[in-house]
């Protein structure tokens, strides 16, 4: 049996559900109030009883039953309909109905152990020294009581037995992380120390973190492992506390540390939540993004600048259980694009966690808020440092070491956006020629976006057929390699960079300089060239040969396509910039943008003027 959708839709009033929640007024065929979904002092948020939906002016949110209360309850659209459904009377099948309450039973019994743990912190003899721990980092008992920490003394039954004796089953306390398994049957995951419940953004209890006492015990923090109830890469720890005071903030700060989020609220910085040793995934703003889609990302210098360094691009840091520890520029930016966030960076300063800048006072800790920059600027800028910049060179490999990152951007204007941001960083002028070969280098991604990679010119692509783009790289370099002589003539119109895949750049420079002499050198991929090269010239060796009085007109005219491609796409882009420029009203830039336009226009006139010349000439 599917989910009853349609059951819920037509026997659950909408009404009903959003007046548990919205103080409605009748307005005509309509009800208003204000909207729970975001700060407001008129309503803008209106039902519209007889076609069941609801939509708020103010923040553009609407929808359903279902979406309402998915939006509301930070719940799965599957989760509304079964908590709809419930609700109604209205039965499930009988596998949703078993995972449903399997998933209560292990949340239930998480919240049972960190009532436990709690109960032992707070009374029991042998938590004097965690009691003792915590009073020295200054974490008050408001705080241990708001996050429900806890202590697991050191010992092996403390938590199998209490809660076998309250009816669980030793299985089900395996199943949420709780036991682990030893040679004489199951027993307690968690000796010894001190327990951060962790629950979910509607309050679940999903798992623990548990921290050591000692230096000496590692890993310092031991997690739940992945269980059906707890996905690390999803959760944000103090999301369920942090929420209303996010959507007031408009604004979301992610910290890295359990305890930089309790120190945090503690000092009455209550939108603050933590991921937990992993990167910032879709999930994780997806889950806020209903409260803000403002995200502030406090770093330790450590971390931050190593974000950029290692690779250029990514860190993984690597310690016990926290294994992939993740922060690609190139994944944010994905982030941005296509959940529409802005994700920013504030940088602590050096050697100081959260923790201690907000201990710090004197308003140390708004100031890194209020000055945090843009992620990618500032990741743009970690990557064009280890460049020398004042030098064309160095801007030319910064440009390239950034390249990949831009063009996989599915969305154009975000994509023209980021070029900008980057030309800035690296002080170029919009209508440089690095930038262009910037441009350039997306190309071979142009026709799927999201899908390939620039292809290496030795497989058709994913989808199993060659380009357009690199059927006319393929043509002109196989025409080139079959007669030597006709690569002055091509050189007239092109140049390398003319040539997008990679590897087609480095055959097309080959067959360039071995002109001359026929030995030429092409370092590193000499073997790949060398293969694509043989390929072409098999390919080509079937093909009936070239007349000697056609030749010149098919190579000038092969070239001439190749360069209008690229004029082509350079021009495109470049009324793509202009457009995003003028929405920002960003008017020097502007007329620049307009100059070269006008510049790559008359180019393309010429381009295709020759082409017409030639093009009594089948070529292909
Ligand atoms: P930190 O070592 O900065 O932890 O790791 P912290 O919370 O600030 O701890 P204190 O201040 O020393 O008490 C940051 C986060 O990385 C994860 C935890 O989520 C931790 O809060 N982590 C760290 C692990 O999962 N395992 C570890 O061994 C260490
Ligand atoms: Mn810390």
């Amino acid at each position: 049996m599917p989910l009853p959708v349609e059951d819920v839709k037509a026997q659950v009033p909408l009404v009903d559900v959003v007046n548990a929640a919205v103080r409605l007024q009748q307005s005509g065929r309509y009800l208003k109030g204000l909207c729970p979904f975001h700060e407001e002092k008129t309503p803008s948020f209106f039902v519209f009883p007889e076609r069941g939906t609801w939509r708020c002016f103010g923040c553009g949110r609407g929808g359903d039953v279902i979406s309402f209360v998915m939006e509301r309850e930070k719940a799965s659209f599957v989760e509304a309909v079964e908590s709809l459904a419930r609700e109604a009377g209205i039965a499930l099948s009988q596998q949703e109905e078993r995972k449903r309450s399997r998933q209560q039973i292990l949340a239930q019994i998480n919240l049972e152990a960190a009532q436990l743990y709690h109960r032992v912190l707070n009374e029991a003899p042998d938590a004097a020294r965690a009691r003792d721990y915590l009073a020295e980092r200054g974490i008050e008992q408001e705080t241990i009581a708001r996050f429900m920490l806890g202590y697991a003394p050191n010992r092996f039954d403390t938590v199998r037995k209490h809660l076998v004796q309250l009816g669980f089953s030793p299985e089900d306390l395996t199943a949420v992380g709780l036991l682990t398994e030893g040679n004489r049957g199951p027993y307690d995951r968690f000796r010894g120390r001190i327990m951060f419940p962790i629950r979910d953004a509607r309050g679940r209890f999903c798992g623990f973190g548990a921290r050591t006492l000692s230096a000496e015990i590692q890993p310092k923090y031991l997690n739940t492992p992945q269980t059906p109830i707890f996905d690390k890469s999803g959760l944000l720890y103090g999301l369920d506390l942090a929420q209303q005071s996010i959507r007031e903030r408009k604004q979301c700060i992610i910290v890295e540390g359990y305890t930089d989020v309790m120190m945090a609220h503690q000092h009455g910085e209550t939108n603050v939540v933590a991921s937990m040793g992993t990167a910032l995934t879709e999930k994780h703003v997806k889950s806020v993004k209903s409260l803000t889609t403002n995200l502030v990302l406090a770093l330790d210098p450590d971390a931050a600048g190593s974000a950029a360094t290692l690779r250029g691009l990514e860190v993984a840091r690597r310690a016990f259980d926290r294994v992939d520890t993740q922060v690609s520029v190139g994944d944010i930016m994905r982030l941005e694009s296509t959940l529409e966030a802005d994700i920013r960076i504030a940088v602590l300063p050096e050697g100081k966690d959260p923790d201690e800048v907000l201990r710090e006072g004197n308003g140390a800790w708004q100031e890194c808020i209020d000055t945090a920059v843009p992620f990618v600027d500032y990741a743009f800028r970690m990557i064009a440092r280890q460049h020398d910049l004042s030098s064309m060179q160095g801007k030319r490999r910064a440009v390239e070491a950034l390249a990949p990152l831009i063009t996989d951007i599915g969305d154009p204007v975000a994509r023209q956006q980021y070029l900008k941001r980057l030309a800035q960083v690296l002080d170029l002028g919009i209508q440089s020629e690095v930038l262009m070969n910037l441009m350039h280098a997306r190309r071979p991604t142009r026709q799927s976006p999201r899908a390939v990679r620039p292809n290496d010119g030795e497989q058709p692509s994913a989808n199993g057929q060659e380009q357009p783009a690199d059927r006319l790289e393929k043509y002109l370099l196989g025409l080139l390699t079959m007669h030597p002589e006709a690569r002055g003539l091509a050189a007239e119109v092109i140049d390398a960079e003319d040539f997008h895949q990679p590897l087609f750049r480095q055959a097309y420079e080959y067959v360039r300089a071995a002109e001359g002499n026929g030995t030429a050198s092409v370092g590193e991929s000499e073997e790949g060239v060398h293969e694509l090269l043989d390929r072409l010239r098999r390919e080509r060796s079937i093909e009936p040969p070239i007349d000697e009085e056609y030749l010149r007109p098919t190579v000038i005219a092969a070239a001439l396509r190749l360069k209008r491609r690229n004029v082509q796409e350079e021009y495109e882009d470049l009324q793509l910039l202009l457009a995003s420029e003028n929405a920002n009203e960003n008017k020097p830039l502007g007329s620049q943008i307009r100059q070269e336009i006008r510049r790559i226009g008359e180019q393309l006139r010429q381009v295709n003027r020759a082409l017409k010349q030639t093009s009594f000439i089948r070529t292909s």
